[in-house]
């Protein structure tokens, strides 16, 4: 158990995480089409010498950059895999992104359609108090798709929030007094 810190947390927020895709300009276009991503800057492999992969980066607002997409020239990439899952190096299980609102991600949801995007989970409640819940947490509304190179994406909208005592409260205002966090 981390010890409890008195003190606040230096660290303001996760900011973005940098992707290998496999192939760049798919990726790219990918991104903007499905989330509306705008490319700040693109670089080749080695510009900078300690950096030898191809980076892109990308933005929603006004960030420089909120995801980055790196791709490693002459590595033979392959399609990821159910056995990825059962051996072989460390990976990350999904990457999140939440809509503005409800109707939003409603929105996100007739996109990926219109894209013929797979849904691969979902619409999905994630929730053990909702009654239309599926067991899961986070009390938000959730869909998931693959990227091109099976990267897996959630889009979501209505996360819950954790008042100073600890409880769950629901994004429409609503305590969960059954709902307690493990850490106040
Ligand atoms: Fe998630």
């Amino acid at each position: 158990m981390v010890k409890q810190r008195k003190k606040r947390n230096p660290i303001k927020l996760f900011h973005h995480m940098a992707i290998d895709v496999s192939d760049m300009d798919k990726s790219i276009d990918f991104y903007r089409d499905l989330l509306g991503y705008k490319l700040t800057e693109r670089h080749a492999a080695s510009e900078v010498e300690a950096i030898p992969v191809e980076l892109a980066f990308l933005r929603i607002q006004e960030n420089h950059h909120d995801l980055v997409l790196s791709h490693t020239p002459g590595k033979k990439y392959r399609a990821r895999n159910e056995q990825d899952n059962i051996e072989g190096t460390t990976l990350h299980h999904h990457i999140a992104w939440e809509c503005q609102d409800r109707d939003g991600w409603l929105e996100m949801l007739d996109r990926v359609k219109e894209m013929g995007l797979e849904i691969i989970r979902g619409p999905v409640v994630h929730s053990p108090y909702d009654p239309r819940g599926d067991g899961s947490w986070g009390e938000n509304e959730s869909f998931y798709v693959f990227d091109p190179d099976g990267h897996r994406l959630e889009i979501f909208c209505d996360m819950a929030s954790i008042d100073e005592d600890g409880t769950f409260r629901s994004f429409g205002g609503q305590r969960i007094e059954e709902a307690k966090v493990i850490e106040v």
